[in-house]
């Protein structure tokens, strides 16, 4: 996940393509053109071997030329992946991104009736240590419920045996803490689809309002998001407020 800092030279149209901003054969009209630059230069051909960082389009230096990462607010009603049907996350990222390689994706989840803390990275480590339970990195979720707690919820979930149907291990053991009857926040180590929603459903209540609001220490609050907003991160103090 360490990012290798050292500048590397590549093939300006590589550059051009692999940040999104078109195809590779569309390079040499930019320079003949006179929009990209390198150092404050036209360059000699679309294959010049430069750094990124010196590259600038529309006197515009390139976007994360190094990977990019965000902290987003999701909004309800948007989907994380392309397999579910609705309005996806990525509709509010700049165009470009799409086009990026590697490609962007979010860090696990959240399902279409969910809002809240979201990161989204092209760094394949990162999305690898902050998903695997081997890292014991937290997830917290203020949740509104149909009905009032009964008393047992928060003894049953700290137990580690709760068995959801259809899966064939018992959920880890997490924390409850109670805000009032209605509204809890719970402390998830481990990701499983729908698992709040399900986890409440086996007490026979119904969650009718979810949102992630921390990975880790992390606290969306924190960022002074709108819902739909995002603001990059680099991987090594995004690490830090998480750990
Ligand atoms: N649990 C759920 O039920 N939904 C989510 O999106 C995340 C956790």
């Amino acid at each position: 996940m360490t990012k290798n800092l050292e500048p590397q030279l590549e093939r300006l149209e590589k550059i051009m393509s692999r940040l999104g901003y078109g195809a590779r054969r569309d390079v040499p009209h930019w320079i003949r053109e006179g929009w990209l630059t390198v150092n404050g230069e036209k360059p000699k051909s679309a294959s010049a071997k430069v750094y990124a960082d010196e590259v600038e389009l529309d006197g515009k230096p390139l976007d994360h030329p190094h990977g990019l990462t965000v902290i987003y607010h999701k909004p309800l009603g948007t989907v994380c992946s392309r397999k579910e049907e609705g309005r996806i996350i990525f509709e509010d990222f700049p165009e470009r991104w799409l086009g990026r390689k590697p490609p962007l994706s979010s860090v696990g989840r959240l399902d279409k009736d969910t809002s809240g803390l979201l990161v989204v990275t092209d760094d394949g480590k990162l999305n690898h240590y902050l998903t695997s339970p081997k890292h014991h990195i937290s997830k917290t979720y203020a949740v509104t419920l149909d009905n009032p707690l009964t008393g047992h919820e928060a003894e049953v979930f700290a137990s580690g045996t709760l068995m959801l149907e259809a899966d064939d291990k018992p959920c880890l053991p997490a924390e409850l803490n109670i805000i009032n009857e209605n509204s809890v926040n719970l402390v998830l180590h481990e990701g499983r689809y729908h698992q709040v929603r399900r986890m409440f459903a086996a007490m026979g209540n119904h969650v009718t309002a979810l949102e992630r609001t921390h990975t880790g220490n992390l606290s969306l609050a924190s960022f002074n998001l709108q819902v739909g907003e995002y603001q990059s991160i680099e991987v090594e103090p995004l690490k830090q407020l998480i750990e």
